[in-house]
């Protein structure tokens, strides 16, 4: 017990020293927010802390937008980082495939998750992907990936597969609706989906007002 918290200590240590100074809203900071809510989760659903705790913290490591749509970069890079660090196999595999399997690919493209440990790591990542936070974060990857904010002509497109969403071109403004906004039922646990709920109030209003203002009606 000792020994896995001492893992998770350094291993927090290495990501901390990786994600330093990152600017399009995969920083050290949404690790750490994904980390401690995915604890609280697993606490209030009875999951293993080690296995949570450590996909939490790796679940950005190599994330597959950044590597060319590739979903195996992020085990690949964790396998070898895990090992180091004197993480058992049968903990490996596990954590890797959460790490896989995790990410949201498209409005149309489903990501089921397996097992407990893994529907709470993405249920914490996806709760900081909405709210207030939610909409900093969309902005800055907005800005990172030169992406226009808003084209009023240009529709929501619903992708249907990994491929299309990776490759999508759109704008801030329609990544609510792509994404931002299905996040709430999208949801695994029933903490999570409790706390959604005002997070994706928020959007809402935020939306209602960015349109009323850019119309001049307030
Ligand atoms: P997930 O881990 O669910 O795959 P991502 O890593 O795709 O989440 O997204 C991380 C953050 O980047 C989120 O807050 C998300 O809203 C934002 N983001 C991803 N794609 C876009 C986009 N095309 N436009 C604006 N923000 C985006
Ligand atoms: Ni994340």
């Amino acid at each position: 017990m000792k020994d896995q918290q001492k893992i998770i200590e350094n291993i927090a240590k290495e990501i901390r020293r990786r994600f330093a100074k990152e600017s399009s809203g995969h920083d050290w900071w949404h690790i750490e927010r994904v980390w401690k809510m995915a604890r609280w989760l697993a606490k209030k659903e009875g999951a293993d802390l080690f296995v949570v705790e450590l996909a939490a913290l790796l679940h950005d490591i190599a994330d597959w937008k950044f590597h060319q749509g590739d979903d195996t970069a992020g085990p690949r890079v964790a396998r070898p980082l895990l090992s180091q660090y004197g993480v058992a196999e049968e903990h490996v595999a596990h954590i890797c495939h959460i790490i896989k399997t995790m990410s949201f690919k498209g409005a149309g493209v489903e990501t089921k998750m397996e097992t407990l440990e893994g529907k709470i790591v993405q249920d914490a990542d996806r709760l900081d992907a909405i709210g207030a936070i939610g909409i900093a974060r969309a902005f800055a990857y907005g800005g990172y990936k030169n992406q226009p904010m808003h084209e009023p002509d240009q529709k929501p497109v619903f992708h249907q597969t990994k491929e299309e969403y990776f490759h999508n071109s759109g704008t801030t403004l329609n990544h609510f609706y792509e994404k931002l906004l299905l996040l709430k039922d999208r949801l695994n646990t029933r903490t999570a989906k409790r706390l959604a709920m005002s997070r994706h109030q928020f959007m809402e209003d935020f939306l209602k007002r960015f349109f009323e203002e850019w119309e001049g009606r307030i």
